[in-house]
């Protein structure tokens, strides 16, 4: 498993995974990086380099955990980060998919059908994920920024409490990629069709990775500070 190191240069990582790119944006870098490494980078613009390389590796690897560093990571910085996902995935990539869908099907002339059922089947999971982001900027972000801030906090509540479920909103967007790949009737413009195809492909990709940090970074590190706390 190939673990990026605070002296690789940030090029090379781009260059190893070019899906790295919306990462690096969140953290507000971008590109012109000339040779500086991951560390020059990070002292650049004020971000933890361990929880950077923490971000990174969690994207390129699916079993890395940063088991030793994880408590190291301020909250408020992956609370902070995890927000910035939230809004690309809002402002960026739903509003992407809305115009290809919207472009595919008025490109079919004949058959409605098929692309209708993946119409709404999109808003509907459109609509799950909203919610499920809502409620944890809504509830469980909050939860977690009153526990670091040491507000009070209704002594019933832990982090427990709030547990989300990831898998469903993951098999709704698989769902979604099956009956576009084996259902559609094939009218279509089939470049506009791939193109949605291959974003809704990279989204699942990046919901998996940021519902990883969700659960593997910022659960066990809050479970950390109850504890200490004797929640
Ligand atoms: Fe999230
Ligand atoms: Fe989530």
């Amino acid at each position: 498993m190939e673990i990026f190191k605070k002296n690789d240069k940030l090029s090379f990582v781009i260059h190893r995974n070019y899906h790295l790119l919306p990462v690096l944006n969140r953290f507000g870098i971008k590109l012109g990086i000339k040779d500086k490494t991951v560390d020059d980078i990070c002292r650049e613009m004020k971000i933890s380099t361990g929880f950077f390389l923490a971000i990174i590796n969690t994207y390129n690897n699916e079993e890395y955990f940063p088991r030793e560093e994880l408590l190291t990571f301020s909250p408020l910085e992956i609370t902070h980060y995890l927000k910035k996902t939230h809004q690309y995935y809002f402002l960026v990539v739903i509003p992407r998919l809305d115009d290809l869908l919207e472009k595919l099907i008025a490109s079919n002339t004949s058959d409605f059908k098929g692309l209708k059922m993946v119409d709404v089947f999109y808003k509907k999971y459109k609509e799950e994920l909203t919610q499920h982001i809502n409620y944890e900027e809504e509830r469980v972000f909050p939860y977690v920024i009153n526990l670091i801030k040491n507000k009070k906090i209704d002594p019933r509540y832990t982090i427990r409490s709030f547990e989300t479920e990831h898998s469903n909103v993951d098999e709704k967007l698989n769902d979604l990629k099956n009956l576009i790949i084996k259902y559609l009737t094939p009218d279509y413009d089939e470049n506009i069709c791939n193109d949605f195809l291959i974003t809704l492909s990279l989204f699942e990709k990046d919901l998996e990775d940021h519902a990883r940090i969700e659960d593997k970074i910022l659960m066990p590190i809050t479970i950390e500070i109850e504890n200490k706390e004797g929640r």
